[in-house]
């Protein structure tokens, strides 16, 4: 699968098996997360990796969809917003760094089989208590991580032609 082919391939999976995530697979897409650039190379990120098994309740709390505790892992993006380059004017790159590390996750997974689905509507409140956040780092985005049970849906993108500009607005 060349590049074009991972990032046509990945969709967000609203259906999972309960089956069990390898190890060794999740590591793999643990450590495409690790490779991710950042703004000068801070990582002010921390990535929790929760079992779903016993908490479904409890997480359902975070996040309402039953197909969130389906797998029998999910991943929680948390950004350190203190800890992230800001630019001359002010402007903090933390969701940035963390959006561009939360890709690479997502398409390594794909790639290895496994299904993702980014989720920003939670309550960022339940996060907190559910996954034991400390003040000061922000829970951003969280995937259920397992294999899919269901298929994609054909990708709707608008053109290139909207998208793209060749310097002349
Ligand atoms: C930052 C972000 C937040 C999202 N939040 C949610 C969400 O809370 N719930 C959900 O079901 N999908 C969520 N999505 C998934 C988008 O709806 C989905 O990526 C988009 O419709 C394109 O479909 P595709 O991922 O299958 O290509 C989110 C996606 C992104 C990038």
């Amino acid at each position: 699968m060349n590049f074009l082919e991972l990032a046509q391939k990945r969709y967000s999976c609203r259906a999972y098996r309960p089956d069990p995530v390898e190890d060794e697979k999740l590591q793999q897409v643990l450590e495409a997360m690790r490779l991710a650039p950042s703004a000068t190379n801070l990582q002010p990120y921390r990535f929790i990796v929760v079992h779903t098994a016993g908490r479904e309740a409890e997480l359902n709390r975070v996040y309402f969809q039953p197909w969130f505790v389906e797998p029998p892992i999910v991943i929680c993006a948390c950004a350190i917003p203190a800890a992230a380059w800001r630019r001359v004017d002010g402007k903090r790159y933390t969701d940035i760094d963390v959006a561009i590390a939360m890709d690479h996750l997502t398409l390594a997974a794909t790639d290895v089989g496994l299904g993702t689905c980014w989720v920003a509507s939670f309550d960022v409140r339940a996060a907190h208590e559910v996954l034991g956040i400390p003040p000061g780092i922000e829970p951003l985005a969280l995937t259920p991580l397992g294999y899919p049970a269901d298929q994609p849906e054909p990708k709707e993108r608008k053109p290139l032609s909207e998208l793209v500009r060749y310097e002349n607005w």
